[in-house]
């Protein structure tokens, strides 16, 4: 018999995909827009009142025509109030959808938060279950309570509008009986809060009049305007140079202590976490793998996937003949095997890594790893 050919999908899978994609967004629609969602749905507790936010199981899907990506697979941890979580990973492991899944951001509909749940204790204590709360409520959150700084300044700011315009749109939607005049001094004291020696003038300008640093400056204002208990920053400085990115990482981080909020901060870049986290937590095909504080993190990873990221990473003053790679390529979201799913490229690997996924086991109170070799019996 003729072997099927990896990847392919026939007429009929394709066709059953596609059913089976309809009846899913529908059923997740028709939850989101049902008009009177009891409090009790989305109203819920902490576990602890430490935290600002905490991902409990959270599972965010996109159902495409290839079958369903399974973005964010099972990912839990926690945001304590007043620190910086570092969420680290591969291009592709779901950081950016858990971020977008906080803000309730994912592409609808064929991406759904599915499962899970996300606690959010508000600045008027109430505590909100994101994956539920209605979206009347969520407007106020979003922006105000929780903002975003993201990955791509260049794409996110309107390059029709003045940066004036924008920044004023954030005070006169979210601050109560904002006024225009209040918008611009409000604007224009943001700008100079971010560093931007001329504030008057990058108020008039349009974005393409502004270099890369200047515009990531502007991008942290507007997410700093309406005072956010959490700011959420998806690769701020990826596409800056290393000055700039140092300039910028040390505002985030003296805006964060004047406004006594949270950061989680999303990179791929080891220096920057540990420069900047309190915790990290590192994912690997939509699942966290470990998580600890971040000297825990630094002087003791323990999953072998960790190790192999902090070895790629280059170290001065240490000569070598080849950076280390792991090899292999992470596995497709759509088709994830039932076993670890770093397997196929771990060094490390044993007979038991063969049965089901790891489950996580504590190495210290604040550390935990997901990995056969941690194994209580082992
Ligand atoms: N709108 C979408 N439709 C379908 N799949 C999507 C969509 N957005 C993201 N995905 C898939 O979800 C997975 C996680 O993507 P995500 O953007 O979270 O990765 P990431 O960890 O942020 O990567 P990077 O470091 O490159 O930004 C990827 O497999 C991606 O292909
Ligand atoms: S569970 Fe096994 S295959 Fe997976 S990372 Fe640990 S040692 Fe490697
Ligand atoms: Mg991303």
């Amino acid at each position: 018999m003729k072997e099927k050919k990896q990847g392919y999908i026939s007429f009929k899978e394709s066709r059953e995909i596609v059913k089976y994609n309809k009846q899913q967004i529908r059923y997740y629609e028709k939850l989101k827009k049902r008009k009177h969602i009891p409090e009790s749905e989305y109203l819920t507790t902490m576990r602890d009142e430490n935290n600002v936010v905490e991902f409990e199981d959270l599972c965010t899907y996109f159902f495409t025509d290839t079958g369903t990506v399974k973005a964010v697979n099972g990912v839990s941890f926690d945001i304590p109030a007043h620190s910086t979580v570092g969420v680290v990973g591969e291009s592709g492991c779901g950081k950016s959808v858990t971020s977008l899944s906080l803000l309730r951001l994912v592409q609808a509909p064929q991406g759904q938060i599915v499962s899970g749940s996300i606690r959010y204790k508000a600045k008027n204590g109430q505590c909100y279950d994101i994956a539920r709360v209605p979206s009347s409520i969520m407007e106020s959150i979003s922006g105000k309570e929780i903002s975003m700084i993201f990955q791509e300044p260049m794409t996110s700011l309107n390059p029709v509008f003045t940066i004036g315009y924008q920044l004023d749109e954030v005070s006169l939607l979210h601050i109560e009986g904002a006024t225009k005049q209040s918008a611009r001094e409000k604007s224009i004291e943001m700008l100079e809060l971010v560093g931007i020696a001329n504030a008057e003038g990058v108020y008039k300008s349009y974005p393409h009049e502004l270099s890369g640093g200047m515009r990531q400056r502007v991008m942290i204002a507007m997410a700093l305007c309406c005072q956010p208990n959490l700011i959420i920053a998806d690769e701020p400085t990826t596409a800056l140079d290393v000055t700039i990115q140092a300039q910028i990482l040390d505002l985030l981080r003296e805006l964060k202590e004047k406004l006594d909020s949270s950061i989680m901060l999303i990179t791929h870049d080891l220096g920057v976490i540990a420069e900047m986290a309190d915790y990290v937590v590192v994912m690997y095909a939509g699942k966290v793998i470990e998580a600890g504080n971040v000297f825990e993190i630094f002087d003791n990873p323990c999953h072998p996937y960790t190790i192999g990221l902090l070895k790629s990473k280059p170290v001065i003053n240490k000569k070598v003949d080849e950076l280390y790679c792991i090899r292999g390529r992470v596995p497709s979201a759509v088709d994830l095997p039932d076993y670890c799913y770093f397997r196929d490229r771990c060094d490390m690997c044993k007979e038991k890594c063969a049965g089901k996924y790891p489950e996580f086991t504590y190495v210290s109170p604040t550390h935990k790893v997901a990995c056969h070799l941690y194994d209580k019996e082992a």
